[in-house]
């Protein structure tokens, strides 16, 4: 028997895309908010899938997630299931977590360890580096070797695991994983261990939520983060107003003070913002805190005796990090928060915040829970209320696109970068 010469790649078919949608995509207006079908449309969040999703580099998880051989988190966000695991040789893998005899999904558990990944319908059984390893009464001349997994691009950086579902990745990654690990390698994040994971689906399509993301114009519905930062984030000095001041200055001389310790460490601080101008759209910057200046804690100090790297003092502030499409993330002295954004549906988006600690932290003794998660579970809790409330309006017929003021300009940034990825794909897509 010969078996299928396929290793069709799954997500660089090109679809053909409408002319309702191509109108859409020329038609976008710089510096104001996206067309009300860009948030709630299926044709245009197919699309998405396609264009964003199935082509870049996107965050899936750390590598904390899965410690040991055999370790998976499975990873859903459109159409698409992958699996996320640990080989034998503690290599992190990824495959399409789609059989290869009659296409039923073979993990259901959105996390676990196993020895084999069994499919549940007919127990064909894959090793966890995707050869297929057995099924049952095929026959003699079935060649198992042509039905392995299908992988999926899977790489770590400073412990970050990123995917990329396109045969073909974006070719600019590795200048910014260098770039990813020479900011954050310190923080040992790969050796970390995850004390918390929070999954939030906000009701709001996925752009409204890394639109939401990218700007502090919002951040006085953030009591709780407010104090923790000093909420000047986005705003220049001629658009900063009067009632951020006090916080302006208090930041410049935290930083005068900061730049100061993170040179005795070396520790790379400069920000570097590469948005829109590249396919994959960063922005790195380490800044001080506010408070003690140690942690995201009421009061500012460490939540976490042991801290995450080796660091004397856990007063070096956060590490900020974006990165387009769906992730950012806090990396601090005493622990890191990461946060991925996941879409589901149009309207619905999971947004997976998880919080990682020294290994042999412990809980109750290093650390206690409450006070390393509280100013985040409250500050996502907010933004999905900021984010559905954005979901309504805009799925009203009233609603028309508005300008960002100065300070948004990161939004624009994304949104320009988004809509630069779906001009890219439409101009080699068949009407
Ligand atoms: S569909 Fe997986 S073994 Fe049949
Ligand atoms: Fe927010």
């Amino acid at each position: 028997m010969t078996s299928p010469a396929i290793d069709r790649p799954t997500a660089d078919e090109q679809t053909p895309v409408s002319d309702r949608l191509r109108r859409l995509i020329d038609g976008r207006v710089t510096g104001k908010s996206l067309e009300a079908p860009f948030y709630n449309d299926e044709e245009l969040f197919a699309l998405d899938m396609s264009a964003v999703f199935g082509r870049h580099w996107m965050f899936a998880g750390n590598e904390a997630e899965i410690p040991d051989p055999g370790d998976f988190v499975t990873l859903d966000f459109g159409p698409y299931s992958v699996i996320v695991v640990r080989d034998d040789d503690e290599q992190v893998r990824a495959f399409h977590n789609v059989c290869r005899h009659r296409g039923s999904r073979l993990l259901v558990d959105e996390k676990g360890s196993v020895g084999n990944i069994v499919c549940g319908y007919h127990h064909w059984t894959y090793g966890v580096d995707g050869e297929l390893r057995y099924a049952e009464s095929m026959p003699k001349d079935f060649d198992k070797s042509c039905f392995s997994l299908r992988s999926v691009h899977a790489r770590s950086v400073a412990g970050l695991i990123f995917l990329c579902l396109s045969q073909e990745t974006p070719d600019d990654f590795d200048e910014v994983a260098d770039m990813i690990e020479s900011y954050a390698g310190a923080h040992d994040l790969a050796n970390a261990k995850v004390a918390a994971q929070f999954d939030l689906v906000e009701n709001g399509n996925w752009k409204l939520t890394m639109e939401n993301n990218r700007e502090c114009y919002h951040c006085a519905g953030h009591p709780e983060l407010s104090v923790n930062i000093f909420p000047v984030y986005g705003y220049s000095d001629d658009d900063l107003p009067e009632r951020l001041k006090p916080a302006a200055e208090l930041l410049r001389k935290a930083t005068e003070e900061a730049v100061s310790t993170w040179g005795q460490l070396g520790l790379p601080y400069a920000a570097r913002e590469e948005l829109d101008t590249r396919s994959t759209g960063f922005r790195i910057e380490r800044e001080p805190l506010a408070l003690a200046g140690e942690s995201f804690t009421p009061d500012g100090t460490a939540a976490v005796k042991r801290l995450i790297g080796d660091f004397p003092t856990a007063k070096i502030g956060r590490l900020g990090l974006h990165l387009q499409p769906n992730s950012w993330f806090h990396i601090l002295g005493d622990h890191a928060v990461t946060f991925a954004t996941l879409p589901i549906s149009p309207g619905k988006t999971l947004v997976r915040t998880t919080w990682l600690v020294h290994a042999d932290a412990v809980e109750g003794v290093d650390y206690d829970l409450e006070k390393l998660t509280t100013v985040w579970r409250a500050t996502n809790l907010q933004d999905a209320e900021f984010v559905e409330r954005a979901q309504d309006g805009t799925s009203n017929p009233a609603y028309l696109p508005g300008p960002y003021s100065p300070t948004e300009y990161q939004v624009e940034a994304f949104v320009n970068w988004y809509v630069t990825r779906l001009r890219e794909y439409v101009d080699q897509a068949p009407a």
